[in-house]
């Protein structure tokens, strides 16, 4: 898409309703915002997709949300964004670049496409830690897959 800008935004500013799209939940996502790092993409100063970086131990990061604007979406943004924070991730040294992600559906190929390879799989992760079920393509989501570029 031609006029994107991505550039990174104080936390404050964070396009909330915009993340909420990949992680449902507000109370989770204002967990670990203050911490994180929020990058946007910008079509004329507005904002049409974002992601959240969190700084884990050693050294490593993990994608917390990752999300475009329904209206934007298959337009090469999120490819835009998530390659945008592969190269941050390395060029800050990082170990590893964890994200979570569901057991099935489009997401895991936009994952793999750019190098993140599984490496765990936490069973009842969405059963657990979310108060209402969560629904994709019509079918609930229970198990969570861990991915991660290991550099
Ligand atoms: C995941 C997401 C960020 C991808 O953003 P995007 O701008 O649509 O991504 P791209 O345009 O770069 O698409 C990359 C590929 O993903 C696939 N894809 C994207 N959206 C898709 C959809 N709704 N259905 C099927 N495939 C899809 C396509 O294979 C696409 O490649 P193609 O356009 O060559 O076919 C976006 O779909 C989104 O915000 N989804 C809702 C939130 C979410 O699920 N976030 C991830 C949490 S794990």
């Amino acid at each position: 898409m031609k006029n994107i800008s991505i550039v990174e935004l104080p936390w404050q500013e964070a396009p909330v309703d915009l993340l909420l799209l990949a992680d449902p939940s507000l109370e989770k996502l204002n967990s670990y915002l203050k911490e994180s790092k929020c990058v946007v993409a910008l079509d004329n100063k507005k904002p049409i997709g974002a992601y959240v970086l969190k700084p884990l131990v050693q050294g490593s990061y993990e994608l917390m949300s990752i999300a475009v604007l329904p209206e934007f979406q298959k337009k090469g943004v999120g490819t835009a964004l998530l390659k945008h924070a592969v190269s941050f991730a390395r060029e800050s040294g990082a170990r590893r670049l964890e994200v979570g992600t569901g057991t099935f559906g489009y997401q895991l190929a936009f994952y793999q496409r750019q190098g993140f390879r599984v490496y765990k799989v936490d069973r009842d992760f969405f059963l657990t830690n979310y108060p209402e079920p969560i629904y994709e393509e019509g079918i609930q989501l229970k198990d969570m897959l861990r991915l991660s570029v290991d550099y």
